[in-house]
C-alpha cells in the first residue's frame, strides 16, 4: 500500500463520512474507506481503480459534482496544481468540514502545507512513513476555480501553446522538445501520433505545417489533454486527442510516432511507459513508418530501439539530448 494511504489509515476515524480522495494512488485504500470516492486525472490509475471500485472513481480535471463531508488531497508534484486542487476540493465541502493534505516529505509536504493557510489555520495531524498529514477547515464557502485561471501560454513559431497547472514544462518550451522541433523534416502523410503530448506542442506544430496529416495526440494526464485541446482550439487546428495510458492504447496503421517520452511520473521515476513504447511502437506503425523521439543522452534507449526495429539512427545530438529515428 502507498505510504500516504498507510498514514491515512492510522487516522481512519476521520474518514467515516463521505470523503473525497483527490489524486489517490491506485491501491486498496477505498476498501478501508468504503464511504470514500476517488478523483483522479490519470487514465492509468483510474483504470486500475475503476476495475476494483466501479462507480467510485471520477476521471477528469474538475472535481465530481457532489458535496462531501471531508476531503483528502494527495500532494501532487506541482505547486500550481496544488493551488488549483485546494480550491476545487474546498468548493466540494460542506461548510466547516475538514480538508486534509497528505504527502511525502521528499515531495515537499512541509512547503505545501503553507498553501493550506489560504483556507484557515493549518494543523499537522500525523507524521509517519516519511509522510505528513495536515488539516485545515475552511470557514466560508469556496467557489470552484476556473481552470483557465491556472493556464500559461507561450509561442512556438506562429502557434500559441496553452498549458494548465501540473502539465510538463508548464508555460515554457522544454529544451528536448525544442531540439525535436528543429528536426521536423520528412514528415510523412497519413496518421501521426504525438505520444505523451503534454500541452500539444509537437502534434499541433505538425498539423499546422502539414494540414493534410491526420494527427493524434495522446496523454495519460487529463490536465495535459485539456491543455492540448485548448492549444488546438486556439490555433484552429483539427486533431484527435486521446486520454489513455501507454502505447497499447494508441491507434494502429500509423505512419509516424513522434514523442518526447516520459521518464518522470509524479514524484517517482518511471521508465516503464517508455520502454513499452520503444518495444511496442513497431506494432502501431505501417511498413516504412517511423518512430522519432528525443531523449536525454544518458538514457540507454538506442539498444532497445535497435532490438525492436532492427535499426536506429541518431539524427542529432545537442545540449545533452539525442534525437533517435527508427524505421519499420
Ligand atoms: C516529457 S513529457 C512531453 C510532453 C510534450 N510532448 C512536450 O514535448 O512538451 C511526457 C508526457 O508523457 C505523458 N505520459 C506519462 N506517462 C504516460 C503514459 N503511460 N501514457 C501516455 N502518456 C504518458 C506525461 O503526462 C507527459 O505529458
Amino acid at each position: 500500500m502507498d505510504p500516504r494511504s498507510e498514514v491515512l489509515l492510522r487516522q481512519i476515524e476521520l474518514f467515516t463520512d463521505n470523503t473525497l480522495l483527490v489524486g489517490l494512488p491506485a491501491d486498496e485504500l477505498l476498501t478501508m474507506i468504503p464511504t470514500g470516492k476517488g478523483w483522479s486525472w490519470f487514465a492509468d490509475d483510474s483504470q486500475i481503480l475503476q476495475q476494483c471500485y466501479p462507480e467510485k472513481i471520477h476521471l477528469g480535471t474538475t472535481a465530481p459534482c457532489e458535496v462531501f463531508s471531508a476531503a483528502v488531497i494527495f500532494l501532487p508534484k506541482s505547486k500550481e496544481l496544488t493551488d488549483y486542487l485546494l480550491q476545487a476540493t474546498a468548493a466540494t465541502l460542506k461548510t466547516n468540514c475538514p480538508l486534509y493534505l497528505v504527502g511525502e516529505k521528499k515531495a515537499g509536504i512541509e512547503r505545501a502545507a503553507k498553501q493550506l493557510t489560504t483556507y484557515g489555520k493549518a494543523i499537522k495531524l500525523d507524521s509517519a512513513r516519511h509522510c505528513q498529514l495536515w488539516k485545515v477547515t475552511p470557514q466560508e464557502a469556496i467557489l470552484p476555480p476556473k481552470l483557465s485561471d491556472f493556464a500559461q501560454t507561450y509561442h512556438v513559431d506562429e502557434i500559441n501553446i496553452t498549458s494548465f497547472a501540473g502539465v510538463f514544462s508548464h508555460g515554457k518550451l522544454d529544451i528536448g522538445t525544442n531540439l525535436l522541433l528543429q528536426h521536423l523534416t520528412n514528415i510523412p502523410q497519413g496518421k501521426i501520433l504525438d505520444f505523451g503530448c503534454g500541452a500539444g506542442v509537437i502534434g499541433s506544430l505538425i498539423k499546422q505545417q502539414h494540414p493534410k496529416t491526420c494527427v493524434y495526440l495522446q496523454d495519460v494526464d487529463a490536465f495535459a489533454i485539456a491543455s492540448t485541446e485548448q492549444t488546438l482550439q486556439q490555433n484552429q487546428l483539427e486533431a484527435t486527442t486521446l486520454l489513455a495510458d501507454g502505447i497499447n492504447a494508441a491507434p494502429t496503421e500509423l505512419s509516424m510516432i513522434i514523442t518526447n517520452p516520459p521518464f518522470h511520473q509524479g514524484v517517482k521515476t518511471n521508465y516503464e511507459t517508455t520502454e513499452q513504447l520503444l518495444t511496442q511502437a513497431v506494432y502501431h506503425l505501417i511498413k516504412g513508418g517511423e518512430l522519432r523521439l528525443v531523449a536525454n543522452s544518458f538514457l540507454k534507449y538506442q539498444p532497445i530501439i535497435e532490438q525492436a526495429f532492427g535499426n536506429c539512427q541518431v539524427l542529432a545530438e545537442k545540449n545533452g539530448f539525442k534525437i533517435y529515428s527508427a524505421i519499420k
